[in-house]
C-alpha cells in the first residue's frame, strides 16, 4: 500500500526521500514522488508512473536540492496510476504540497464545497481535495500550516497518513494519521517520517507513534509538537525500535521472499524463546498466563484476519477445539465488520496480522470491542495499530517481512497459536497432561524437521521447471492441511499469476473432480494423519481421471507415492504441527514456479503488502 517519507534537518533530503522509497517498495506501488523546498524556499515537485527508479531518473537535471521533503509511492484506489494522479499534490496556488495514504471518504463533499468557492482539480484524487482543503481553511481563517491542517481534518471522514510542507517555510514539517501508520524518527535536531520504521532505522532507532488524530509539527533542533484535532497537546515517549538494518536487506538471496522462507527456523525460535522452557517442556506466554479466567469463562473464540493470516486462523480453530474444546468462529474480517455479527462480552476476538495495520482486520477488532469482547491480539509489527488496540495478546517476533508473498508470518502465527492452544488446553485440563508433553517435546525440536524442509528446494526446483505450463493448479488438503492447501494455492496466484484452487480433498467430489484431466497439476497435501486413508483414496480419484499429482508425504510413505507423479517428503511429526512443515515446499514451489516465469516475486503485480484501505 502507500508509502510514506519525510525529511527535515541539515542534510541533503532527496537522497535520504529516494532511498526511503525504495525500502517502501515492497509494499506494493504503482507510481511515485517527492517535493522539496530548496534553499530559496521554493516548493518542487517531481513524480512518475512505475518504479521509484523511473523517479529518480526522471529528476536527473532537475533541482532537488534542500534539507526538507516528503516522497510517497502511491498504490492507486481513486483514478488510475499515472503522472498526475501520483503524489505529492500541489494546492492551487502550488504553496502546499500534500502526500497521503488511505482513503478520504467524503472527498466528493468537500470537492463540491471547493469547485463553488472556484478551486480547480487536475487529478481524480481524494488527496488533492485535502490539500486543496488545507489551502482554502489556512486562507480563510489566516491560520498556519500545522493549524489548517488541524482545523481540516475536523471534517474529514475517512482514513489518513499525511505530511504536508509550505513554499517559502523551510522549518516546518506537519504530519498526521487516523487509521493508516506513521512514525515519527527522531535524530539529532532532524526528523523522520515514515509509514513504516523501514526508511528511518539508518538513521535513528527513537521514534515515536501518533494516533489516531493527532497532528505534529517537525521543526529542526526543537522538540515535536503534538496536538489532537481538538487542540489537546499530546506527549509521546520516545521508544526505541529494535529493528537492525540488515533485517530489511536481502543478504544475498535474489529475493526478500526466499531469504525469508528460509529464515523460517530462525523466527520460530525468536518465536518460541522465553515462551518455551525446554527444561521444563512447558509453554508460557505471558498473555495467556494473566488472562487465563477470560479464557476459562469464553462462550466462544472469534479469530478474525484477511489473507495468508486468515489461514492461520483457520488453523487455529482446529487447535482451539481439539486442544480447548473451546467454539470456534474463523471470519474473514472484511465480511465480518459488514455483517451484524452476534457477539458477546464472554467472547474472546483473535485479530491476526502480520503488519498490525490492515485495515479490515483493524475495524473488525474495533467492531468485536464495542460489542464487550475481550481482544487478543496475534500481531508481527510491534506497536502496530492492531497491536495498540488490544487488551492483551502474543507478538510472532517473526523479524520484518519484507516479501510481499507471506511465508514466516504464516508460520509464526500458527507457532503462536500451537502455543496458546497448549497452555490453555493445560490450565483448562481440557488437554491430557501426557499428550501436551509429548507435543511440547516435538514443538522444541520442530527447527530441526523445518531445516530438514529447507533441502527440498533443489527438488522442488526441478518440479516446478515441469509445471510452468500450467493455467490452473489445484491444491487439496483435510484437517490441520486444507487451510495449507489453500495457502498454497494462495501463494502460487499472489507471485506467478496462475489461476490456483485450495480445496478440503473431501470436497472434491462435490464439484472441481470436473476440472481434472491430464493438463491439471494437483497438489495434494497428505502427511501422515488420521484421515490419511480417506486422502488416499482422493488421490486414487485424480489418478483415475489422468491428473497430474505432486504429493507432499511423510518420509516413508508408500499409499501415494504409487500414485504420484513427484512426491515431496517431509519429516514425521506430531499431527497438529505438520501445517509448520507442510507449507514450506509449497512456498518453494510457487518461488520456483514464478521465478522460472520470471515474474517479479517481491513485487507482485497490483499486490500490497500491508492493505490500509478496505
Ligand atoms: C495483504 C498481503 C498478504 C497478507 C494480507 C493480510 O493482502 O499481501 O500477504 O496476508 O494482506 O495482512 P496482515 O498484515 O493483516 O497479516
Amino acid at each position: 500500500m502507500c508509502g510514506i517519507v519525510g525529511y527535515i534537518g541539515m542534510k541533503d533530503a532527496f537522497p535520504i526521500l529516494i532511498k526511503g522509497l525504495k525500502r517502501l517498495e515492497y509494499r506494493g506501488y504503482d507510481s511515485a514522488g517527492v517535493a522539496l523546498l530548496n534553499s530559496e524556499g521554493e516548493l518542487n515537485v517531481y513524480k512518475s508512473k512505475g518504479k521509484v527508479k523511473n523517479l529518480e531518473e526522471y529528476c536527473i537535471g532537475k533541482d532537488v536540492s534542500g534539507t526538507i521533503g516528503i516522497a510517497h509511492t502511491r498504490w492507486a484506489t481513486h483514478g488510475e496510476p499515472n503522472d498526475l494522479n501520483a503524489h505529492p499534490h500541489y494546492s492551487q496556488s502550488e504553496n502546499i504540497a500534500l502526500i497521503h495514504n488511505g482513503i478520504i471518504e467524503n472527498y466528493l463533499a468537500i470537492k463540491k464545497m471547493l469547485v463553488r468557492e472556484g478551486y480547480t482539480f487536475k487529478s481524480d484524487t481524494d488527496t488533492e481535495v485535502l490539500v486543496q482543503a488545507i489551502e482554502y481553511i489556512k486562507k480563510r481563517y489566516d491560520l498556519t500550516l500545522s493549524e489548517a491542517v488541524q482545523r481540516t481534518l475536523k471534517f474529514v471522514i475517512g482514513a489518513y497518513a499525511i505530511g504536508v510542507i509550505e513554499k517559502n517555510k523551510p522549518d516546518c514539517l506537519v504530519a498526521a494519521r487516523k487509521g493508516s501508520p506513521l512514525i515519527v524518527g527522531i535524530g539529532e535536531g532532524e526528523f523522520f517520517l515514515g509509514s513504516d520504521a523501514t526508511p528511518i532505522i539508518e538513521y535513528t532507532s527513537n521514534v515515536i507513534y501518533l494516533n489516531d488524530e493527532e497532528v505534529v509539527l517537525l521543526q529542526r533542533n526543537k522538540k515535536p509538537v503534538v496536538k489532537t484535532l481538538k487542540d489537546e497537546d499530546v506527549h509521546h515517549d520516545i521508544i526505541k525500535i529494535k529493528l537492525q538494518l540488515e533485517d530489511i536487506e536481502k543478504g544475498g538471496y535474489p529475493h526478500f521472499m526466499l531469504k525469508e522462507i528460509f529464515e523460517q527456523s530462525k523466527s520460530l525460535a525468536m518465536c518460541m524463546n522465553g515462551r518455551l522452557n525446554t527444561e521444563l517442556m512447558e509453554i508460557k506466554l505471558s498473555g495467556i498466563t494473566t488472562n487465563i479466567e477470560r479464557f476459562r469463562s469464553a462462550k466462544r473464540i472469534i479469530i478474525t484476519a484477511c489473507g495468508t493470516s486468515w489461514h492461520a486462523a483457520l488453523i487455529g480453530k482446529y487447535l482451539f477445539e481439539e486442544f480447548c474444546k473451546i467454539p470456534v468462529d474463523v471470519e474473514v474480517a472484511s465480511e465480518f465488520r459488514y455483517r451484524s455479527p452476534v457477539i458477546h462480552s464472554d467472547d474472546i476476538l483473535i485479530p491476526i496480522s502480520q503488519s498490525g495495520e490492515t485495515a479490515d482486520t483493524l475495524a473488525a477488532m474495533e467492531l468485536a470491542k464495542s460489542h464487550g469482547a475481550f481482544i487478543y491480539g496475534i500481531c508481527n509489527v510491534v506497536g502496530s495499530s492492531i497491536a495498540r488496540g488490544t487488551d492483551s495478546g502474543t507478538y510472532t517476533h517473526a523479524g520484518p517481512e519484507i516479501g510481499v508473498a507471506s511465508t514466516k508470518a504464516f508460520t509464526t502465527q500458527v507457532t503462536v497459536l500451537i502455543m496458546m492452544a497448549l497452555q490453555i488446553g493445560r490450565e483448562l485440563k481440557t488437554l491430557p497432561e501426557a499428550r501436551y508433553k509429548k507435543i511440547v517435546r516435538e514443538l522444541a525440536n520442530i527447527n530441526t524437521k523445518i531445516e530438514e524442509c529447507f533441502e527440498l528446494s533443489k527438488e522442488i526446483r526441478k518440479i516446478s521447471s515441469v509445471f510452468t505450463y500450467a493455467r490452473n493448479f489445484m491444491y487439496l488438503g483435510r484437517g490441520y492441511n486444507f487451510p495449507v492447501a489453500l495457502e498454497g494455492a494462495l501463494k502460487l496466484k499472489e507471485i506467478s499469476y496462475i489461476h490456483a484452487e485450495g480445496y478440503p480433498a473431501a470436497e472434491m467430489k462435490h464439484g472441481p473432480i470436473a476440472l481434472i484431466d491430464e493438463e491439471m497439476p494437483v497438489v495434494v497435501v497428505s502427511p501422515k494423519l488420521k484421515t490419511y486413508e480417506k486422502i488416499v483414496s482422493n488421490v486414487q480419484e485424480i489418478k483415475a481421471r489422468k491428473g497430474k499429482i505432486i504429493a507432499i508425504v511423510t518420509k516413508g510413505d508408500v499409499d501415494i507415492k504409487k500414485m504420484a507423479d513427484f512426491c515431496i517428503e517431509i519429516p514425521d511429526t506430531e499431527e497438529c504441527l505438520t501445517p509448520l512443515l507442510t507449507v514450506i515446499p509449497l512456498q518453494f514451489l510457487s518461488y520456483y514456479i514464478a521465478t522460472v516465469k520470471g515474474r517479479n516475486v517481491d513485487q507482485p503485480r497490483n499486490l500490497a503488502k500491508s492493505v490500509t484501505v478496505e
